[in-house]
């Protein structure tokens, strides 16, 4: 067939006058993008669509024919497909000869639509979606398992089993990097491919599931699906696997982590569709065949149409995937897809293993751990031996931890674990990179046994010398042995010894036999073994994977059972009893599993894969896997998670004393000077209690006995605690789901909310109008001669992240205050400096309410809160009826809420807020600029909100959205929240630590999310 269009090309006018007198089908026609055939989509005035297919003159019959079948049979075998269907014509015909406008003869055929965004154009391909893709592939090869048509047996360049083709054209390739990388990918084809085509499952395949053919859908805020795929031009017999490798081979491209994205894409397949393990094996180099022949393709045909785009399309995506796939090692791929596949994946681990068990190993140490008391040591993320602080890894104060650990113990070594989730390798040759949410290499493949410096080490098994090598740089192997060693079977296996003496190198050599108990190295001081603590690093390996000395003692959570299947469990060597290791940590999906049973159900937990996290640091929090989470959301860990003068505070004074509070202390004394300081007068009288809810609780309470009215004036959707009298006066609980209404003693006035609320940002005296219905509310009591108590957020934040207009505080104060009613602000949220401008919320409204509540970060995390009033209310408050809360202002509280005043002093936290805050800002209002979504961006300093927007005219809450973007974030590692009575307002609330490479983050991940698709108004 010649390989190009007819001269003149089929209008739009033309197709739809063929549609209706073919099909009876009236539609505006919209031409296609398309090689050779003429393609229109059909738009019908009932909605519905249509693809009319006007074939190339020179296309056989026999080609649509063999089409139309394949789709017709998938109809009934594979029904649950979304693919294109068939449409008859008036005359009843599935193809339809015909004459068109120019004299020439076309077939004519008629498609279903399908809806969505190829592949190509549809972000994010999460792994979730590819392994649908998978899926999707799989059902479409088991419904074509029983096909055949004569039309399929083609010759065509596309056909996996005739890669060869590609050998005479690579000579079309520039540079010549590029013509050697294809040629790499062509060799391994021919020597690993095609001895084995002749005994390959062989059948019709769809074969063109590049990006361009996939379609996806999804509505706003959804995951996204398969929507179908489109094209059988390609459909041909050949070999079934292809089906995978072909789809594999578009499902990589730009992806950072190809073999990932491949793995899922089979995973998916596997689940559907058996495959054999000659057929897995072949995935990795058909995978590379495919983008060869499609990058060779490419290069040969630019040679003949220069300027053609389309030939050359997908050529910039390939050669990187390309290029990727070549740094992928093909039994290291191998592997993984047979694990994605439910195989073992290494198939010789088990006859190692059992070797292993039965063969009598010698002890490697002189103690033998068969018997000997070792101690096993928790190095894990989540180690309370290590802590949070990262100094407490380093050599020397590790060395000396360990030590003490040993000398507590009297045991003579410590045991480091296998398959530990480890923060411990810092550097850059473990995966570090500038964006700390990245995943590093954290699981640790080996054991490791803590001894004394020049320690003799003894060969378990016998075995010959492989490799000898000095891994010098920091925290790397240092100097390393690793023997080979044969099973009785034949199958080879290694171990490795690192962080040895170098005097042990210069005793053996390559090649050279080792006995089984001999000595054959010395475990090396710090000074020679990479910078650790004396010790040495012991892996079993089954495939070294021509790696070399580079063999990796610590491997990426999100690959750990494949590195475990390619290092097992060096206890297999070591025989250390196995009730000497303390019980490990459950794993998430294990814990909220528990959680479920043993927790009340109606215990929120956030994000659609629930967090299990096991250490913070600063703006940092860390899962069980080592994962890193930049903390956008916690306003509780004021000065940062775990900092060490507030942990400090609390560990001193815990180990000295801490009682209930009705003895003297000095701690209480001076932290009542201290917070009292920090307030305007006449706020100068504390009560402390153990959380916002008690807090505010008593607040109530001291109103009440001001006033002697029950009645409270809120401001809708306010959150003020969960206690009874809390959920009463918070509408975001009375009015919202369980909540039981408005109680007769509450009323609740229009929240200032001056981007949603009925007066609106551009008008004058906001603040005075909102107010005023605080003063109506307040008029209609006084005249039933009661007496209110007002209590608000001096910003709210479950309200969405407010910030009132000027002079409302003011103005609703002045209200209240003129009918004898009594003023609370509840600063649980935003005080301590988080606003940056003003330490305190009420500041910014340049108002002092008659009592402040505090909470959240007054203890960061620590159970602490406080009530600060008026002397003339205490007074008031204390009727003869004692006030007694067992904890509240213990000593340890007290000695902690010291520690975050002079933290945030010190470590001038409120100036950062405003600087970091002020810069984030601007950030944001750029990102505003190009997303539609981003309706309005409000707060100030480190207190923050996104109200998120479908259309800003209508100001239409994209809750789904909302929901989407804090998930994504969530994914790649930035934890933050959504609230509002929409659910649509994504609120900032870091730690005052928060620095400018965060909010860079922060807003460049959020940039990248709004451009996908679910995140689209
Ligand atoms: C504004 C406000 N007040 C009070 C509380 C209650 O605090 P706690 O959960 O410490 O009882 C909260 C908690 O979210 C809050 O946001």
């Amino acid at each position: 067939m010649r390989e190009a269009p007819v001269a003149k090309p089929i209008t739009e006018f033309e197709a739809a006058e063929i549609a209706r007198q073919l099909f009876g089908i009236e539609a505006a026609a919209h031409a296609l993008a398309g090689e050779y055939d003429d393609n229109f989509r059909l738009r019908a005035a009932d909605g519905s669509e249509f693809v009319l297919k006007i074939m190339h003159p020179d296309r056989e019959r026999r080609f649509v024919e063999m089409q139309r079948a394949v789709l017709q049979h998938l109809a009934t075998t594979a029904g649950e497909l979304p693919l294109p269907r068939v449409v008859p014509s008036l005359r009843g015909e599935s193809c339809v000869q015909t004459k068109v406008g120019d004299g020439s003869g076309r077939i004519v055929w008629l498609l279903t639509y399908l809806r969505g965004k190829t592949l190509a154009e549809f972000q994010p391909h999460t792994l979730e979606l590819l392994e649908e893709l998978g899926r999707f592939l799989g059902k479409l090869s088991s419904g074509l398992a029983g096909f055949s048509h004569p039309g399929a047996q083609r010759e065509l360049k596309w056909d996996a089993s005739r890669a060869m083709w590609i050998r005479d054209y690579l000579r079309y390739v520039e540079p010549l990097p590029r013509r050697m990388l294809a040629q790499r990918f062509l060799g391994l084809f021919e020597t690993d491919v095609a001895p084995k085509l002749a005994g390959l499952r062989k059948s019709v395949v769809y074969g063109d599931a590049n990006d361009y053919n996939v379609v996806v859908a999804c509505s706003p805020g959804e995951a996204a699906r398969v929507a179908g795929v489109i094209d059988f031009g390609d459909t041909h017999y050949g070999i079934t696997v292809s089906e995978l490798a072909t789809a594999t081979a578009y499902a990589i491209l730009g992806k950072k982590d190809v073999l990932a994205a491949a793995t899922a894409v089979v995973a998916g397949y596997c689940a559907e569709f058996s495959l054999t393990e000659d057929e897995i094996a072949l995935i990795y180099p058909l995978v590379g065949a495919r983008l060869a022949v499609s990058v060779v393709n490419s290069a040969h045909r630019k040679s003949l149409k220069p300027d053609d785009a389309y030939v050359t399309v997908s050529e910039a995506p390939a050669w990187e995937a390309l290029e990727r796939w070549a740094r992928v090692f093909p039994r290291f791929a191998s592997y993984a897809f047979r694990a994605a596949c439910g195989l073992a994946p290494i198939a010789k681990a088990a006859a190692v293993e059992s070797y292993l068990a039965k063969s009598g190993v010698a002890s490697i140490l002189e103690a033998d751990l068969r018997t000997e008391p070792c101690v096993v040591l928790d190095l894990s993320v989540g180690s309370a031996f290590l802590g949070a602080d990262p100094s407490s890894s380093e050599a020397a104060q590790l060395s000396a931890a360990i030590a003490g650990e040993l000398k507590r113990s009297g045991a003579r070594v410590a045991v480091g674990r296998y398959d530990e989730a480890r923060l411990l390798y810092s550097a850059l040759q473990f995966g570090a990179s500038k964006n700390p949410t990245d995943e590093r290499r954290t699981i640790h493949l080996g054991i490791d046994l803590f001894v004394e410096p020049g320690t003799p080490l003894r060969a378990p098994l016998a075995g010959v010398v492989h490799i000898l090598a000095n891994n010098a740089i920091p925290l790397d192997y240092g100097p390393l042995v690793v023997l080979k060693h044969v099973t009785d079977t034949g199958e080879e296996f290694f171990t490795l010894y690192g962080h040895l003496t170098e005097n042990t190198l210069h005793a053996l050599s390559i090649g050279q036999p080792v006995t089984r108990g001999q000595v054959f190295a010395h475990v090396g001081a710090v000074h020679e073994n990479g910078g650790w603590p004396p010790h040495v690093h012991i892996q079993v390996i089954l495939d070294l994977l021509d790696r070399g000395v580079d063999f990796p003692g610590v491997a990426r959570a999100s690959e750990r059972a494949i590195w475990k299947a390619l290092s097992p469990d060096p206890n297999l060597l070591l025989q250390i009893p196995a009730e000497r290791f303390p019980k490990p940590s459950r794993a998430g999906d294990q814990l909220r599993a528990r959680r479920k049973d043993l927790l009340g159900s109606s215990l929120s937990i956030s994000y659609a894969k629930p967090l299990n996290i096991v250490r913070g640091w600063k703006q940092f929090l860390y899962d069980e896997t080592g994962r890193a989470y930049l903390d956008v959301y916690n306003n509780v860990p004021l000065v940062g998670h775990s900092h060490p003068r507030v942990a400090e505070a609390a560990q001193k004074q815990l180990s000295l004393l801490n009682t209930n509070t009705r003895y003297l202390h000095e701690n209480v004394v001076r932290y009542a000077e201290r917070l009292t300081e920090l307030l305007p007068d006449p706020l100068k009288v504390c009560h402390f209690v153990n959380s916002g809810s008690e807090a505010n609780e008593l607040a109530i309470r001291m109103a009440r006995a001001k006033t002697g009215s029950d009645d409270i004036i809120v401001l809708e959707h306010a959150y003020h605690g969960h206690t009874n009298t809390l959920i009463d006066v918070s509408p975001y609980k009375f009015d919202g789901p369980g909540g039981s209404g408005r109680k007769p003693w509450v009323h609740v006035a229009p929240i200032a909310d001056d981007y949603r609320g009925p007066y609106r940002r551009g008008e004058k005296n906001l603040g005075e109008k909102y107010a005023a219905h605080v003063g109506e509310i307040v008029e209609t009591l006084r005249k039933q001669g009661r007496r209110a108590t007002y209590l608000a957020e001096t910003l709210p934040s479950v309200a969405g992240q407010i910030v009132f207009p000027p002079n409302y505080l003011a103005e609703a104060y002045r209200h209240v205050r003129a009918a004898g009613g009594v003023c609370i602000a509840d600063e649980v949220q935003v005080g301590f400096g988080r606003l940056g401008t003003h330490f305190w919320g009420f500041e910014m409204q340049g108002v002092v309410p008659d009592i402040v509540v505090f909470g959240k970060p007054i203890g960061n995390a620590f159970p602490l809160a406080a009530v600060v009033t008026t002397p003339e209310i205490a007074e008031a408050f204390a009727n003869g009826m004692e006030f007694f809360s067992t904890f509240g202002g213990n000593p340890v509280s007290c000695a902690v809420g010291l520690a975050v005043l002079d933290v945030v002093r010190d470590e001038k936290l409120q100036e950062n807020a405003k600087k970091v805050g002020d810069y984030w800002l601007a950030g944001l209002a750029e990102l505003q600029k190009s997303h539609e979504l981003l309706g309005d961006i409000r707060g100030s300093g480190l207190f923050l909100g996104l109200d998120l927007v479908r259309n800003r005219e209508t100001r239409e809450p994209a809750t789904a959205q909302a929901s989407y973007i804090v998930n994504q974030l969530r994914q790649r590692g930035i934890l933050a929240g959504t609230d509002g009575p929409h659910h649509n307002v994504i609120k900032l609330r870091p730690p005052l630590i928060f620095a400018e490479p965060d909010a860079d983050l922060f807003n460049t991940t959020l940039d990248a999310i709004l451009a996908e698709d679910a995140a689209q108004p």
